[in-house]
């Protein structure tokens, strides 16, 4: 059988206790099982251990590192290395958001789209007050919950994360960089080869949601004779669509998130909440109702009226950090920056966090960079920064991938910053 495994591992234990009840996923490198230890559910994400480029301790480090104060991230009950596979056992989930739109003919609602919208902007904020970027953000990384959580967005897939807030600062401005995530959804400055940032993120996640509520992106299906050939035909279209004509038909604030996001300095520090108000200012001026209601919600006990909504606004701010309730309740924006977080039992004191703010730019400013042309897109993991926040010996080679929309990738040599 052709995987990434290498084969069906469906009733097989693996870890001593989780037995392997069927696959629900398939990524670039590794698969997805639904795993069942006695009656409890988990997902489990597996890769060969004889793999060249172990990636998912490094996950697992990331996604126990991102516990804490928000829940929309799933948690790790256990990871190992079993016979061929190293494996990590975490929260099982519901449907991603690609396969929420294919199952909904290739489209979904405004409304939900934008209800979508601002869960997924907290998601991403929240990965960046922690001092990472996903960068890949695309709708196969955004699942919902399972059941009763339905409503809820959760973000995963931390393989291409990297931290961008240092010891020293903001990770430096480059070009010359080759081209991380998917190409589908990556911004121009990533097809371009700049470093990615925050900025990147963001604007990744403006042509998930205009993929989304569209149903195509116009550089999808670009005809080309080899890959390189193909990014570059998909970097020309992004580069000659405008945001006005990549949002025509739909509310203007969608081209005004696009156009904020690709007006961001290098280290701008996105206003997520300007950006989440857009979308509440479209929501209302439509006149849609707030109430979770999206489309594949067939419990009507999971639409929500404003006071249960309001409730749970307060109870997420009760779960955040102290200091981050004290900024909220004296209406401070927090600046993005945690201080002195440790992941889990190592003693990486490189996870304490700079002092250095950071200035807030609510409104676009112009980039003047030149660019290079690096077009190679691969799946890679460990850079510098990433070496020196995971420790372990064994998770500091470069991994390259293949990405959904599956990307053939190259390897590329162990990067210095
Ligand atoms: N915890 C989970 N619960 C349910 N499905 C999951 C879970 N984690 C991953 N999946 C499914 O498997 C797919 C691939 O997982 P992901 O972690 O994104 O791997 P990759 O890095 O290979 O893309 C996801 O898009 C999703 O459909
Ligand atoms: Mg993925």
């Amino acid at each position: 059988m052709d995987t990434p495994i290498g084969k069906d591992l469906t009733n097989q234990v693996i870890g001593k206790v989780y037995k392997l009840v069927k696959r629900i996923g398939s990524g670039a490198f590794g698969e997805i099982y639904l795993v069942a230890k006695g009656k409890e559910e988990y997902a489990m994400k597996l890769e060969r251990s004889d793999t060249k480029h172990p990636q998912i301790f490094f996950e697992a480090k990331l996604y126990n590192y991102l516990q804490g104060s928000d829940p929309r991230i799933p948690r790790i009950y256990a990871q190992g290395q079993d016979g061929d596979y190293n494996y990590i056992v975490m929260d099982l989930l519901g449907q991603s958001l690609e396969e929420l739109f294919s199952k909904n003919n290739k489209r979904l609602s405004l409304k939900t789209v934008m209800m979508l919208a601002d869960q997924m902007i907290q998601r991403i904020e929240y990965i960046h007050t922690k001092q990472f970027l996903h960068r890949d953000i695309k709708p196969d990384n955004f699942l919902i919950g399972l059941g009763k959580k339905a409503t809820r967005v959760y973000i995963l897939d931390f393989g291409l994360a990297k931290r961008y807030l240092t010891k020293e600062g903001h990770i430096p401005y480059r070009e010359g960089k080759s081209l991380t995530g998917t190409a589908r959804y990556a911004s121009v400055n990533t097809h371009l080869g700049l470093e990615q940032s925050r900025r990147d993120d963001l604007e990744s996640l403006g042509y998930v949601l205009m993929y989304l509520l569209r149903g195509q992106l116009p550089w999808q299906n670009m005809k080309a004779n080899n890959q390189k050939d193909k990014y570059q035909r998909i970097m020309e279209k992004k580069l000659e669509t405008s945001p006005d004509a990549l949002c025509k038909g739909f509310p203007i604030e969608m081209s005004q998130y696009l156009n904020y996001c690709k007006n961001l300095k290098f280290e701008d520090k996105p206003d997520y909440n300007y950006l989440r108000g857009l979308f509440k200012d479209a929501f209302k001026k439509i006149g849609f109702d707030w109430d979770y209601k999206f489309e594949w919600i067939k419990d009507e006990s999971l639409v929500k009226t404003q006071q249960d909504i309001q409730s749970e606004n307060k109870l997420m701010i009760m779960t955040q950090p102290l200091q981050q309730q004290q900024q909220q309740q004296q209406g401070i924006k927090p600046n993005g920056i945690e201080s002195d977080k440790k992941i889990g039992n190592t003693n990486s004191h490189h996870l304490n966090s700079t002092t250095q703010q950071q200035s807030g730019q609510r409104r676009p400013q112009q980039q003047t960079s030149k660019v290079s042309q690096q077009l190679s897109v691969e799946k890679k993991r460990t850079t510098s920064q990433n070496k020196q926040f995971i420790q372990s010996k064994e998770l500091v080679k470069p991994v390259t991938q293949v990405l959904a929309p599956k990307i053939v990738t190259t390897k590329e040599p162990p990067r210095k910053y």
